[in-house]
């Protein structure tokens, strides 16, 4: 076994581990990891990487921030799980904290994002036929070409990524689909089929379809047109939201009050997971005691995390950092040169490149020659690297990434450079 700086298995060793005994349900890049502070990641050998993927953003915060974990110790003491059969005594308070803190009027919590867009999809259903008058069973819910929402069964059905939904079937009826960033469409189906209609689901930039940023505005048009349908907008923000692009919500970006929003990941500074929907009054009530719930929802660990990982956001304006960094690091990028490289896109520090294949190399080699120089980002599909660093990163990290994106750049020019023998 190899010298060990973190933990008692070494890197050789974990992946052995997992590949043995864990599900093949992943492609992990090679690299493990032990520790994590901040912006940095090290392996159990003692390298140091920084990191670029943020747990699919679910780290806004940065690793093991101090505040947070504090918060989580102390709670751990005391209480952390009743179930939600008793009251608890901070969950109140983390309900009026939140809910101030977004202006809405009423929280639901649940634990990982696809149970809270689940939730979003229920209530909404609930909500058409109590106060819509849609006809029993009929409710329908519209969502976007590219989306990603989760991973459950009714969440995959209306995926339009094969690699999600193939083998998975049957699936669960009541969604229609529309092209991302098209008002127009909803409006057309909204007309033609809005009274069975009860909500639009959409993510306001979405991040697993490759950081695909829409138009200016179209979060604001698509809020007029369900407030013209009477139908209610669900704003899936557990990726995009929570500072990551350069706001606190990305709906902020139109000025929009989604009807519906459903948040995740950086709820908690990725410490335990913990998920919420928020609504109105006149909306959440549509759901009564015994109709939905979660044995973790709400539990008072979460709760106390939630409000420091919450402050932290606010206390350290991570938004406003987001959007500042956000701008240096795509004026970077935009600098390094490299016939790979296709296109840039992003706000804030939700960020992508759009890789041009060749030479055998695809956007996996890419990550690859990110990880040898200490940066560690993913592919999402064959052709895209998401980069997105927790919000904390400060100018003199973006620079020290740069180097390292633009000295990957330099190796992978020199081997499409070669010729194939
Ligand atoms: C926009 C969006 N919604 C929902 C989810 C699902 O969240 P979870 O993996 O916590 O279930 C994700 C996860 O990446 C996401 O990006």
């Amino acid at each position: 076994m190899s010298k060990l700086t973190y933990g008692t298995t070494d890197s050789a060793e974990a992946m052995r581990l997992e590949h043995e005994y864990g599900a093949h349900n992943y492609h992990p890049l090679p690299v493990v990891l032990a520790k994590g502070r901040g912006i940095y990641l090290w392996d159990p050998e003692g390298n140091r990487y920084l990191d670029f993927l943020s747990a699919y953003g679910a780290v806004n915060q940065g690793h093991c921030h101090p505040k947070i974990v504090q918060a989580c110790l102390d709670q751990a003491k005391i209480l952390t799980l009743t179930s939600r059969a008793f009251f608890a005594n901070n969950l109140g308070v983390w309900e009026k904290f939140i809910t101030e803190f977004f202006g809405f009027e009423m929280v639901l919590p649940m634990n990982t994002g696809a149970e809270a867009v689940e939730t979003a999809i229920k209530l909404a259903r609930r909500w058409g036929y109590v106060k819509k008058n849609i006809p029993d069973n009929q409710a329908q819910i519209v969502t976007c070409a590219g989306n990603f929402h989760g991973r459950t069964t009714t969440i995959i059905g209306f995926s339009t990524d094969p690699d999600c939904k193939a083998g998975f079937g049957p699936f669960t009826p009541g969604f229609l689909s529309i092209p991302y960033n098209d008002p127009a469409a909803l409006e057309t189906l909204l007309k033609e089929k809005g009274k069975t209609i009860a909500g639009f689901l959409v993510e306001p930039l979405q991040g697993e379809a490759g950081v695909a940023v829409p138009d200016d505005g179209y979060m604001k048009k698509v809020s007029e047109i369900c407030e013209k349908y009477n139908v209610l907008l669900i704003a899936d923000e557990i990726q995009s939201g929570l500072a990551r692009t350069g706001r606190m919500l990305c709906c902020e970006w139109d000025d929009v009050q989604p009807d519906v929003l459903i948040l995740g990941k950086a709820l908690t500074g990725g410490i335990i997971p913990m998920s919420a929907v928020l609504a109105s009054k006149d909306i959440m009530l549509t759901i009564k005691p015994g109709e939905h719930g979660s044995t973790y929802g709400g539990n008072p660990l979460a709760c106390e995390i939630a409000i420091a990982a919450l402050r932290v956001l606010r206390d350290e304006k991570l938004a406003e950092n987001a959007d500042k960094m956000g701008e240096i690091f795509r004026t970077g990028l935009g600098k390094i040169e490299s016939p790979l490289i296709e296109l840039i896109r992003g706000r804030g520090l939700m960020n992508a490149m759009i890789i041009k294949p060749q030479g055998g190399i695809e956007a996996w080699d890419v990550c690859l020659a990110l990880k040898d120089q200490g940066l560690l980002a993913k592919p999402t599909h064959r052709h895209i690297i998401r980069f997105t660093p927790p919000c904390i990163i400060n100018e003199k990290q973006i620079n020290e990434s740069l180097g390292m994106i633009k000295a990957a750049f330099a190796t992978l020019n020199e081997k499409i450079q070669q010729p194939v023998t």
